[in-house]
C-alpha cells in the first residue's frame, strides 16, 4: 500500500534535511551550522502593490536596481550568507534538483517542487522571502530607506497580448545595461533580445500577429480552460509519494516552461534560473495568474482544501537570517500574511472569443 493511500500526510522538510545536502548548489549553512526553525510570521508594514514592470516609475526602477546591487555587494562581503546573491539562486536550485530529502515513516524521499500541486505555493513563498530580503537591504540605503516598506517585486505582464506593449518582449528594466545594470543578465538568448515572447517556442521569424494569436490561444487553453484545482495547480504530491506520480498543472506547462526556454541562458535551467533577476518578474506574473484564476468565471476554481496541501512545509532564510518554516497555508492569503496585492491590468485572454 502506498503511504498516500493509507495514512496520508503532508511533505515536511526539517532543518536537518538541509545539512544532508552535499551539492555545490545548496544553500550554504556550514559556517554557522543549522539554526533552529522558527514559525512563519507575517511581514509587518503596509500592503504593497506589485506592479507590471512597464508601469514602474523612474524612481521605482532605480530602487529595484539598487536592491539588486546591494544583494550582490553583500555577497562579496559574505558569499556564504544564505540571503545574498547566488545563495538566493541556490535556494531554487536545491528545491528543484532534488537535493533535499525529507523523512517520512523512517524512510528518506527526494523533494522536488516542480510538476505537482507544490509548484505555485512554493514559488510564492520563495518570492516572498526574496522580497523581504530586498526590503531589508533597501532599509540600509540612505536614498531609499524611507520608501523601502512600500517596495514590491514587479511582474512581467507577458499576457498583455499586445504586440505594441513592451511587456510582450523582454521588459525594458531588464535590458537597460547602462541605466539599470544590476537587473541585466548577459546569458539570455538572442531571440529574447529582439522578438515577441512566445509561449509556443515558435520561430522568432513568425509575424507578430501570429505570435500574439498563438499566445492568446495558449492562455485560453491553459488557464481559462483549467476549471479545476487539479488541472490548474497540478496533481497532489503527499509524503512518501514517488516523484513519478507528479503531473504538472496547466499554468506550469505553459506559459511557465516556454518562457524559461525563450529567455534562455541562466533562465533555461533549474540550477541557474534564480541567478537572472528576470526570474522573479516571470514568477511574479505566474503568481499573479494564480490570483487571477481564482476570479475567472465558470468551473470550480478554488484552492485545494486538502490538509496535505495546506500542511506541506518548506524552509527559507528570512531577512534576519532566521530559518523559517513556511507552510502552504501561509501562502494562501497574500494580503494578510504576505502583505502584497497585484496591480490590476487588463486580462485580454479571459474575454477574447474562444
Ligand atoms: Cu522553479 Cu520557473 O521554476
Amino acid at each position: 500500500l502506498l503511504p498516500s493511500q493509507g495514512q496520508a500526510a503532508p511533505i515536511v522538510l526539517r532543518p536537518a534535511d538541509l545539512a544532508a545536502c552535499a551539492d555545490d548548489c545548496c544553500v550554504n549553512i556550514r559556517p554557522n551550522g543549522i539554526p533552529p526553525r522558527v514559525p512563519f510570521t507575517p511581514l509587518a508594514g503596509p500592503v504593497r502593490t506589485r506592479k507590471a514592470t512597464g508601469n514602474l516609475t523612474t524612481q521605482e526602477r532605480r530602487m529595484f536596481n539598487r536592491a539588486y546591487q546591494l544583494l550582490r555587494q553583500k555577497a562579496r562581503e559574505d558569499p556564504t550568507d544564505p540571503r545574498w546573491y547566488l545563495q538566493q539562486a541556490h535556494v531554487h536550485c536545491a528545491y528543484c534538483n532534488e537535493l533535499y530529502q525529507y523523512s517520512f515513516q523512517g524512510a528518506r524521499y527526494p523533494l522536488q517542487v516542480h510538476s505537482s500541486w507544490l509548484f505555485l505555493p512554493w514559488h510564492r513563498l520563495y518570492l516572498h522571502f526574496h522580497e523581504r530580503i530586498l526590503i531589508s537591504l533597501l532599509k540600509t540605503d540612505p536614498e531609499f530607506a524611507s520608501q523601502a516598506d512600500s517596495f514590491a517585486l514587479p511582474f512581467w505582464n507577458y499576457d498583455a497580448l499586445n504586440a505594441a506593449s513592451p511587456d510582450c518582449r523582454t521588459p525594458q528594466i531588464y535590458v537597460d545595461q547602462t541605466g539599470l545594470p544590476f537587473l541585466y543578465d548577459s546569458t539570455r538568448s538572442e531571440q529574447s533580445k529582439s522578438t515577441l515572447v512566445s509561449f509556443n517556442r515558435a520561430a522568432p521569424t513568425l509575424p507578430a500577429a501570429q505570435v500574439i494569436s498563438d499566445n492568446t490561444a495558449t492562455m485560453r487553453a491553459q488557464i481559462f480552460q483549467a476549471t479545476t484545482a487539479n488541472l490548474f495547480f497540478g496533481n497532489p504530491l503527499r509524503a512518501g509519494d514517488p516523484l513519478s506520480r507528479r503531473r504538472p498543472g496547466q499554468l506550469e506547462i505553459s506559459p511557465h516552461n516556454p518562457v524559461h526556454v525563450w529567455v534562455g541562458g541562466n533562465m533555461g535551467q533549474f540550477g541557474t534560473a534564480g541567478q537572472d533577476p528576470i526570474f522573479y518578474g516571470h514568477h511574479g506574473n505566474l503568481d499573479r495568474l494564480w490570483s487571477v484564476w481564482l476570479t475567472l468565471p465558470g468551473g470550480n476554481r478554488r484552492n485545494f482544501v486538502d490538509p496535505d496541501w495546506l500542511g506541506a512545509s518548506f524552509l527559507f532564510f528570512d531577512e534576519n537570517r532566521n530559518l523559517v518554516e513556511a507552510k502552504v497555508s501561509d501562502a494562501i492569503n497574500t494580503q494578510a500574511s504576505l502583505r502584497y496585492a497585484y496591480e490590476d491590468v487588463p486580462i485580454p485572454w479571459a474575454t477574447a472569443p474562444a
